[in-house]
């Protein structure tokens, strides 16, 4: 186990943190997360899914309601066609488990219907959230029981790019929306990769109210550090973490696609009102 300081100094790629904390493996494992890119062809160990589906469905649940669901894709071609959708991420091809997450209303649609009840109230945006947020924690505990076992993992949010096209390939009936990708797989070790620094705790952790205006010290003090890596990982990444963040977001289009959401959403079935 890597020792605790040098865990806190990676994650925020400073030495300025008191490593006087708490301390256990699970804690050491989620400092040590790291999104992996490149994977081996190697197959899982037998009923790693199953193992993974578990520790999704350990992760609470708005009301019990379950509202998510995820579609395992491990058939090369499928991969393909999804990793076209997600501009053409190679880590989707390459990984052997492509898990798919889903924000799912037709289930509770079809209790609904088969209790002879309305269901009125899945027409509205808190459902949607509800959806989302239940489908991220079931994903995000999935990720830490993979990264347990060692294997690497990494978020694809560009599937969102075509909601309709990934819905037509996973055979998605309506009220159901893909959140995200997930690659999960043996890491490639001959690629190197560093733990991501975060912003300083200092710029999102407040006490008691929220302060905006204390965090532009931190954040300039995060830039250099993203400068740095950015380097070091010969990232192709121009200007500091402020420039490249303000970039991904400064108009529509830097949304590659996304900015249609509403109406792709409306046309799965999704009227949040
Ligand atoms: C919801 C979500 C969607 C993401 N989508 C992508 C993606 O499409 N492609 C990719 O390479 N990384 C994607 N990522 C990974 C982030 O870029 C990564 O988590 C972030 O840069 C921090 O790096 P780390 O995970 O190595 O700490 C996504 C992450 C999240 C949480």
């Amino acid at each position: 186990m890597t020792n605790r300081t040098e865990l806190l100094n990676r994650r925020y790629g400073a030495d300025a943190f008191n490593a006087d904390i708490p301390w256990n493996e699970t804690i050491s494992n989620l400092l040590s997360h790291r999104s992996i890119r490149a994977y081996l062809s190697d197959r899982l160990p037998s009923n790693t899914l199953e193992t993974l589906v578990a520790a999704a469905q350990s992760a609470s649940t708005s009301s019990n309601l379950q509202t998510w669901s995820v579609v395992a894709v491990e058939d090369a071609q499928r991969k393909e066609k999804l990793s076209q959708l997600a501009n053409n991420q190679a880590h989707i091809r390459q990984c052997p488990l492509f898990l798919v997450w889903l924000a799912d209303l037709a289930r509770l649609t079809y209790v609904a219907d088969s209790q002879g009840l309305s269901h009125e109230g899945l027409d509205y945006l808190e459902m949607f959230l509800t959806a989302a947020i239940d489908a991220t924690l079931a994903a995000q505990n999935a990720v830490v029981a993979a990264e347990s076992l060692g294997l690497g993992t990494v978020y694809i949010g560009a599937l969102r790019n075509r909601p309709d096209a990934v819905a037509e390939i996973l055979n998605l009936p309506p009220h159901v929306f893909a959140v995200f990708g997930l690659c999960v797989g043996y890491a490639d070790s001959s690629v190197n990769v560093e733990v991501k620094p975060r912003l300083p705790q200092a710029a999102v952790l407040h006490r008691e109210t929220y302060q905006l205006e204390k965090q532009d010290k931190e954040i300039a003090v995060y830039n250099q550090i993203m400068k740095t890596f950015y380097n070091s990982q010969q990232m192709n990444v121009t200007g500091d973490w402020s420039e490249h963040s303000a970039k991904r977001v400064a108009f529509a289009e830097s949304l590659s696609g996304r900015d249609r959401l509403r109406e792709a959403l409306k046309n799965l079935g999704f009227e949040l009102r």
